[in-house]
């Protein structure tokens, strides 16, 4: 696990744990060997510490969380480390995170490369650093500085890094010969172990920096947990403060924020990897073409042009192509903005589109996403006209949010080269793909969809063709089950309060008046031909779009926006809920709760037992990334889990009792609940 070398007085710890290097307990145990072998090599004056492979340490090993420790802990490492007579330098590139980061604040110097992540990211997992990082960190760089970064998780660049005393350097070339060189320097200047224990930290006010962190990361114990321990680090002495650190780290430990945000980081890695397509080589992407230049079409050419791509994008006449040749180029402005880019990148990435409004334009792409209409007879269109115009082998995608795939690439001649790539609003900046799989979709075509993802920097989910797929599937369904609860007399301002209250950024009322309530209102009709007669219309949301409140775009919907950005209650549309209601029920927050749960989780199982999608985990994925689903509830079939399927599964049968139509535990729930097992044991 640790190469150990020794050049010209200088011993050389080279770290060899693919493929991030974490440390996991061979590696500990590895790190406390070589540190003592260094120790009693007489010829070794000085050490310095790398990571073999694309990256310096990439934390502890998560998977390790939750099972009983072994020694030497990474606390310990730290300790063995720092407590070296002879001086250690840390010489990091790629990422140091975590623990990484703090085996490399027990060294007694510094160095990083150009881009290193350097980074104290426990609180995502619903953690604090727990080995000295809260302790050490505050003594090195200021209580204020350390706190800020440990609370949010948010990782410096070695430029700020330097600023702030946590570097001794920035390095150039390679990053082993730049630590040799620093260490050799060290040597020559006579300087010997420098600890970080033996410094002091100040207090400092961390009031405002508490309630910033409570609104942002709100439901979760861990940031503030850490703030506590950072603040001792200026109150006790360091192994007090240490020991401390350990006793609060094993608290969070336990919480079910740190077993959901766990579950979240391998489930999020878990759904790239899909079975069907291993060993399947991608077929090659350079060029690509987008169909439809509206909300969805610009932002998919502008997260292809960010990927370095050549984009053409087809619209219906001039006038479209210009609207969205400006839509894409305010895109590209707001990432310039943001500093994702450079001015002169922008201008670059501007020349690699070209907009056209004839299909002979794409007739070298190698893959054409269609983003136009919602309307299977204009999408049928279309697909015709991409077959005759691209070049055999080119993949045609559409990025369709309900229609059936099967039946659209029937209207082609290559239905086996046809796949959907469902992007999410805004398309350049969420970061979920769906990637819908059709009857005679070829392995290849999905092989490079997934490819095409990983480029776009999208993490990617298979799904099957259904009514909706993975996400928007199981949205109407929930989003049914709230509507339902409105008829029958709740308000859906209490509605989106308590689901607000459970964790979601917004409630679904209001992101009706985002999404536009003109899209609800199409969608109902487009089912109205095939509903149920037990199916209830939403009749208030027809009852606003007829009175052309149409949400934030018009400025009222649900809510009034005209004055208060975020949105007021707004009597007008109390008034046209409340003469559309068909009862006068009322619902506590936890009935709400229970039943859009209820709804999500067993559509949920729906899915997974369809085969729409592979495993729950592809459901939690799509949820916590598409959705707004709180990560620190680890997705629907985590959360349910969390709950005991059993109580879900209850649940449902309680409110089968008033409406037995709605209401059924689907199969897969009910199996669960019976043999007393849960989603969480579908998963790989
Ligand atoms: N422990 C265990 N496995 C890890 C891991 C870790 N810390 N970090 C990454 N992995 C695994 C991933 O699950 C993945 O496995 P897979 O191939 O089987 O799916 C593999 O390593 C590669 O990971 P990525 O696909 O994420 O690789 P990237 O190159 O894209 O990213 C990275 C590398 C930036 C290091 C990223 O993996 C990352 O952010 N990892 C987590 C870093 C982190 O949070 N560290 C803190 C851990 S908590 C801690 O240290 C507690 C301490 O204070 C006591
Ligand atoms: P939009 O109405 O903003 O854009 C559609 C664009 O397609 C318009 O610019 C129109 O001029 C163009 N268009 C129509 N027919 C065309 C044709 N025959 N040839 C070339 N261009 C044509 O619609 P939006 O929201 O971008 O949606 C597009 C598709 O993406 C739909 O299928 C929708 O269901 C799907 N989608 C929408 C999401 C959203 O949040 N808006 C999210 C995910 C998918």
């Amino acid at each position: 696990m640790i190469d150990y070398t020794l050049e010209d007085g200088i011993a050389v710890l080279t770290v060899d744990n693919p493929p991030v290097n974490a440390l996991g307990h061979a590696l500990r145990a590895g790190l406390v060997e070589a540190v003592r072998r260094f120790e009693a090599d007489g010829a070794a004056r000085t050490a310095v510490l790398v990571g073999g492979g694309r990256l310096f340490l990439g934390g502890a090993d998560i998977s390790e969380f939750g099972k009983p420790p072994q020694s030497p802990g990474l606390p310990e490492v730290c300790d063995v480390i720092e407590a070296s007579a002879k001086p250690v330098v840390a010489a990091i590139h790629g990422a140091a995170l975590g623990g990484g980061l703090e085996v490399a604040l027990g060294c007694h110097y510094r160095l990083a490369m150009p881009g290193t992540k350097l980074g104290l990211p426990e609180v995502t997992l619903g953690i604090l650093p727990g080995a000295g990082g809260t302790q050490r960190m505050p003594r090195l760089i200021g209580t204020e500085q350390a706190a800020e970064m440990i609370a949010f998780g948010a990782p410096l660049t070695p430029e700020r890094a330097q600023e702030l005393g946590l570097l001794d350097r920035i390095g150039e070339g390679d990053v082993r010969t730049a630590g040799i060189a620093f260490a050799r320097e060290l040597l020559d200047q006579g300087a010997g172990p420098r600890r970080t224990s033996d410094m002091r930290a100040e207090p400092a006010d961390l009031t405002d920096l508490r309630t910033r962190v409570t609104k942002k990361m709100r439901g979760q114990p861990a940031p503030g947990t850490a703030l506590d321990s950072v603040e001792n680090a200026a109150r006790l002495p360091f192994r007090e403060g240490l020991a401390e650190e350990r006793r609060l780290f094993q608290g969070l430990i336990e919480t079910p924020q740190r077993a959901a945000l766990i579950h979240a980081f391998f489930a999020e890695r878990a759904v790239t990897k899909l079975p069907e397509i291993a060993g399947v080589a991608p077929r090659d992407v350079t060029s690509i073409g987008v169909i439809g230049g509206g909300t969805m079409g610009s932002g998919i050419a502008t997260a292809a042009l960010l990927a370095g791509l050549d984009v053409t994008l087809v619209e219906r006449d001039d006038s479209a192509a210009e609207a969205a040749r400006d839509r894409i180029a305010s895109n590209l402005a707001a990432a310039a903005k943001r500093g994702k880019i450079t001015e002169a990148k922008r201008d670059a990435l501007a020349q690699a589109l070209t907009t056209a409004t004839d299909y002979g334009a794409l007739a070298k792409a190698d893959l054409a996403i269609e983003a136009v209409f919602e309307s299977m007879e204009v999408k049928h269109e279309v697909f015709a006209a991409l077959d005759k115009a691209m070049k055999p082998r080119a993949i045609l995608a559409t990025n369709t949010s309900y229609l059936d795939i099967d039946a659209i690439a029937a209207a082609t001649t290559r239905p086996s080269d046809v796949i959907g790539l469902h992007f999410f609003s805004p398309a350049h900046v969420m970061k979920l793909l769906e990637v819908v799989v059709a009857k005679e979709t070829d392995p290849q075509v999905t092989a490079t969809a997934f490819a095409l993802a990983r480029r776009l920097g999208k993490t990617p989910v298979r799904a099957g063709v259904c009514d909706g797929f993975i996400g928007n599937r199981i949205l109407s369904r929930y989003r049914a089950a709230a509507d339902r609860m409105v008829l029958d007399g709740a308000s859906p301002y209490a509605i989106d309060r308590a689901l607000e209250a459970f964790g979601f950024p917004m409630g679904p009322y209001r992101v009706s008046d985002l999404a536009g309530l003109d899209i609800g209102f199409m969608t109902r009709e487009r089912k109205a031909a095939t509903a149920h007669p037990e199916d209830r219309r939403a009749t208030f949301a027809d009852a606003l779009y007829h009175a052309g409140r149409l949400g934030q775009k018009t400025g009222k919907g649900y809510y009034n926006y005209t004055e208060d950005r975020r949105g007021a209650v707004d009597p007008e549309a109390v008034a046209l809920i409340e003469a559309a209601q068909e009862g006068s029920r009322s619902f506590s927050d936890e009935e709400i709760t229970a039943r859009y749960m209820a709804a999500m989780v067993d559509e949920g199982a729906r899915v997974v037992d369809e085969g729409i999608a592979l495993r729950p985990l592809d459901v939690d994925v799509v949820k916590l990334m598409g959705y707004g689903f709180p990560r620190w509830k680890g997705g629907p079939m985590h959360w349910a889990d969390a709950q005991g399927p059993g109580r879900i599964a209850a649940d449902i049968r309680r409110f089968a009792g008033e409406d037995a139509h709605f209401w059924q535990v689907s199969p897969l729930l009910d199996r669960l609940a019976r043999e007393g097992r849960t989603f969480g044991d579908l998963n790989p």
